[in-house]
């Protein structure tokens, strides 16, 4: 193990680690989307930072939750962007691997004029980090480590092996399809060190099998899980401990893009966690976070400062 770098000291620095794929992502508006041997035109394009856990850390660290980020981004433009993201909005980028080679993470999405849209991701250096390259330091001493999905296995080992190296951090995971789609048995290792696991009911279905959220939460607390919260888009959400269980209504907002809900919600969930409030307020939190990140284009555009928070969720 390395000894920490100087500033890194003492244990407590954040209240939350976020460990998951960094992305940078380009929407390309189009005619249409093109089949195999078909061409289509663009006819818009917008660029801007995300990645599921990145999301969610820019949205705890603007309600104030002192953040850090373990990630890998390339020695480019995209990475130059990801991390001026990081830093501009107060998430500590001490924990993200900086590759001299090749190229940072990319999801080109293309989006007809019907809304239709056809996604690539394109993971680049992602799936090249390492278990060696992630510090355990870094998140010792932090009270969360929150996971998303990676698409390759090598992050996904070096997930499990931080998991592993931390007995004492609490574990949160939101195993987007990705993980999901993986199974449980693959996810045991860490679906069995969760304190809280985050997903939406398609999720939950291809994760334990199961039909039916509330079925599928029983059985995910029975391995171990302390805390469920089962995303349901329009219907808000699902949140139980084993002991309560609350089915929370969504804040009715004029919805202008629902890119980045669940990542929102995990901030506004894992800020209510942090601050100790009770499962139902976390569950408030998540719905209302997510409804105003769905108000504005764009996963962090909509995120609330502590200061807009309604004085009943500080
Ligand atoms: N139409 C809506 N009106 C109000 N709130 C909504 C709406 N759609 C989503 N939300 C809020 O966003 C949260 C997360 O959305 P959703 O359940 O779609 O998660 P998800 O499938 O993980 O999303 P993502 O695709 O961003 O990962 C919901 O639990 C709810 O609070
Ligand atoms: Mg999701």
């Amino acid at each position: 193990m390395r000894l920490a770098k100087h500033g890194d000291e003492g244990s407590g620095r954040f209240e939350v680690v976020c460990f998951g794929a960094l992305n940078v992502d380009r929407l390309y508006k189009v005619n249409r989307i093109a089949g195999a041997d078909e061409e289509s035109y663009i006819t818009g394009f917008t660029e801007c930072p995300g990645g599921s856990a990145a999301n969610t850390a820019v949205g705890l660290a603007r309600l104030g939750v002192k953040t850090g980020y373990i990630g890998k981004v390339a020695k480019d433009r995209e990475g130059t962007l990801l991390l001026e993201a990081f830093r501009c909005e107060g998430v500590d980028t001490g924990g993200v691997v900086i590759s001299e080679r090749g190229r940072s993470g990319v999801v080109m999405g293309y989006v007809d004029t019907e809304g239709e849209r056809a996604l690539y991701v394109d993971p680049g250096v992602n799936d090249l980090l390492d278990p060696d390259e992630v510090k355990v330091e870094y998140a010792a001493g932090a009270e969360f480590l929150h996971l998303t999905s990676f698409i390759g296995d090598r992050p996904f080992e070096a997930q499990k092996r931080l998991v592993e190296a931390l007995p004492d951090v609490k574990v949160t995971l939101d195993p987007g399809a990705l993980y999901a789609r993986r199974g449980f048995e693959a996810l045991k290792p860490i679906v069995e060190r969760c304190y809280a696991l985050l997903l939406n009911e398609a999720e939950l279905k291809l994760l334990t099998g199961i039909e039916g959220y509330v079925e599928g939460a029983k059985f995910l607390m029975d391995e171990g899980v302390d805390v469920v919260a089962v995303k349901l888009g329009g219907r808000g959400c699902y949140v139980t401990d084993g002991t309560e269980e609350h089915l929370i209504k969504p804040y009715i907002v004029d919805v202008v893009d629902t890119t980045g809900a669940g990542d929102a919600f995990n901030a506004g969930f894992l800020y209510g966690l942090v601050r100790n409030k009770t499962l139902k307020m976390c569950g408030l939190l998540g719905n209302y976070t997510a409804s105003r990140c769905i108000m504005k284009a764009g996963a962090r555009n909509g995120l609330p400062r502590l200061r807009e928070l309604p004085s009943r969720f500080r």
